[in-house]
């Protein structure tokens, strides 16, 4: 069983990786960040995964290698493209990163590899039964763990709420874009939990994403029967779950 991986989270305006210790979920090495290249399109993003991997120094060779990436990931075709270039749509990504990084990949969802993150080393280790990831960033990702399982590539991020994209409404980007104070973003973001919480009655919910660092801020504003805290992995969720995914070494928690 391996006890080391490499994680690359594939993102909107970085990406990263570094060699995961995937008992501790501790990082191996320092944690290599390259800006995505502008517009984000296919080749450029392969390009830049490609010199990042050739940064990350002293990696064995046989390492597995997980990478995540902003999109529904369907037996390693790219099937969205929300906060990326629509010319990921449909490509068959997975065989793409093969091919660029000479070796073989896990590929998945970037909020998914968050949320088995927290499974596997954070928020939501050995929690029973349903515990729903959320990041807050550029858009809204989603994961559902069922008793540490992952059931892939649920996108409630775009759930219709008020006739919005509920993304677009209640994402850190939003909150951003509108100059919303914490309880005015408070009051979008509890639309969000209470439909989650409606339609799957969760026993957890995890806030990831980089605003989460201020919970504090706007967590206690919401209204919900379900617990809801803040992840444990902020910025390296993704590299972590992705590393995590390339070999699942982690026994199911329950
Ligand atoms: C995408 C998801 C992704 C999330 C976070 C959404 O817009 O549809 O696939 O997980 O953004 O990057």
């Amino acid at each position: 069983m391996a006890g080391t991986a490499v994680g690359i989270d594939i993102g909107g305006t970085g990406i990263k990786g570094a060699l995961v210790d995937l008992a501790s979920g501790d990082l191996l090495t320092d944690r290599i960040k390259l800006p995505t290249p502008k517009g984000g399109k296919p080749d450029a993003i392969l390009a830049t995964t490609v010199e990042l991997m050739n940064q990350l120094q002293g990696l064995d060779p046989d390492a597995p290698v997980g990478v995540c990436f902003p999109a529904v990931v369907k037996h390693g075709v790219t099937l969205s493209a929300a906060n990326i270039s629509k010319k990921w749509i449909g490509l068959h990504a997975e065989e793409l990163f093969e091919t660029a990084l000479g070796r073989d990949i896990t590929f998945a969802n970037d909020a998914d590899a968050a949320g088995y993150a927290e499974a596997s080393f954070g928020a939501a280790r050995g929690v029973d039964g349903v515990a729903i990831m959320t990041t807050l960033g550029t858009g809204i990702g989603t994961a559902i763990l069922h008793n540490g399982v992952l059931v892939p590539n649920a996108e409630l991020g775009h759930l219709e709420i008020d006739g919005h994209d509920i993304e677009t409404r209640a994402s850190n980007a939003a909150r951003e874009r509108d100059g919303l104070s914490w309880s005015e973003w408070a009051e979008r973001l509890q639309k969000f939990y209470r439909a989650l919480e409606v339609y799957l009655s969760p026993d957890l919910f995890i806030v990831g994403g980089g605003i989460s660092k201020q919970h504090s801020q706007f967590l206690p504003l919401l209204q919900l029967t379900t617990p809801i805290v803040p992840a444990v992995h902020r910025n390296n969720a993704g590299i972590l779950g992705a590393a995590a995914l390339a070999v699942r070494t982690i026994p199911p928690l329950n």
